[in-house]
């Protein structure tokens, strides 16, 4: 078996050869996201992918996420190092579901957050990420709103965006729904001077505590930049790699959980490692492939959100 430098050197190697492009989100395992050209949030991963002239395309994150990357970019080969690595809150809602609220509330407009599959992209008005949920619902001529799958996000934008009505499905993000208001407490009550950065998909409970909510990238801004020494960060801890690299001098506070790694952590995002990319990109197996009629009709919410925000 070959050392983790082993693995990258032969993996950088493979992608100059092979002029392919390796993104990676924050939640990648650190060695993972060392051999990225790119590491970022879900939407400027997406605007990423959309841009690069690269031939292949080696997505590390889950599956929405290259399925994203070949809607924007479908004559590149998107390549998944692990193709069992899904979003579980993704796989909450099907297209059937949403054509079933869609004719109950005909005047609404589908916004989907990009946490989706693309056969429910296809049936969406819209897109959203965290990082721009709340821009694109102000901007929307519908006053009525079908937000899914997740509930924590369409919450929060719900509060922002007063003048309209939701109607939000009851997905969630289990990670993100680990962290309890009660433990937020106790990070404040010992770290009295650390603000606290919160992700949108967590519970409302735990976002009214947080003095900055935003996207991965926005977190990674504020906490990184922010005056004060010591943050208080409530989002699944591969942040923390880059928060580190960014900013050394302060300290992150992640907090602990019970399973045996301590920390909260997304399983299908840990679920890519080194070797699988290496596999995956020597070989170029894993290849993201869908239905054309599929891309056709998906693409049009994904660049309705590129184009509002
Ligand atoms: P962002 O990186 O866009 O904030 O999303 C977090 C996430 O959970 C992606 O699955
Ligand atoms: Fe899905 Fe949550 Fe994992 Fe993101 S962190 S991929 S939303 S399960």
């Amino acid at each position: 078996t070959r050392s983790v430098q082993e693995l990258q050197r032969e993996i950088r190697r493979l992608a100059e050869e092979k002029k392919a492009v390796i993104l990676a989100h924050y939640y990648q395992r650190p060695e993972v996201q060392e051999i990225a050209d790119f590491v970022g949030d879900s939407l400027e991963l997406s605007r990423k992918a959309a841009q690069t002239d690269a031939e292949i395309i080696v997505f590390c994150g889950v599956r929405f996420m290259c399925e994203t990357a070949k809607i924007l970019n479908p004559t590149r080969k998107v390549l998944h190092p692990n193709p069992e690595s899904g979003c579980p809150m993704a796989d909450m809602i099907t297209p059937q579901q949403v054509m079933a609220l869609k004719e109950k509330h005909p005047d609404a407009m589908v916004v989907s957050y990009v946490n989706t599959t693309a056969e429910v992209k296809a049936v969406s008005d819209v897109c959203v990420t965290s990082a721009n949920a709340i821009k694109v619902v102000q901007k929307l001529p519908a006053r009525k709103i079908i937000f899914v799958p997740d509930q924590a996000l369409g919450n929060w934008v719900k509060r922002h965006v007063p003048d309209k009505e939701f109607i939000i499905w009851q997905g969630f993000c289990p990670p993100h729904f680990e962290f309890t208001a009660r433990e937020v407490k106790k990070l404040k009550e010992k770290y009295p001077d650390a603000p606290v950065a919160v992700h949108p998909e967590c519970h409302q409970e735990v976002i009214d505590m947080a003095d900055f909510v935003g996207s991965t990238s926005q977190i990674v801004q504020f906490a990184t930049t922010c005056p004060a020494q010591r943050v208080i960060v409530i989002t699944e801890v591969g942040l923390k790699h880059t928060l580190m690299k960014k900013n050394p001098n302060k300290e992150y506070i992640f907090p602990d959980s019970m399973n045996y790694c301590g920390s909260v952590y997304c399983c299908t995002m840990k679920a890519i490692t080194l070797e699988k990319v290496y596999t995956t990109l020597r070989d170029e197996i894993n290849e993201v492939t869908l239905p054309e009629e599929i891309i056709e009709r998906a693409v049009i919410p994904i660049r309705r959100m590129l184009e509002l925000t």
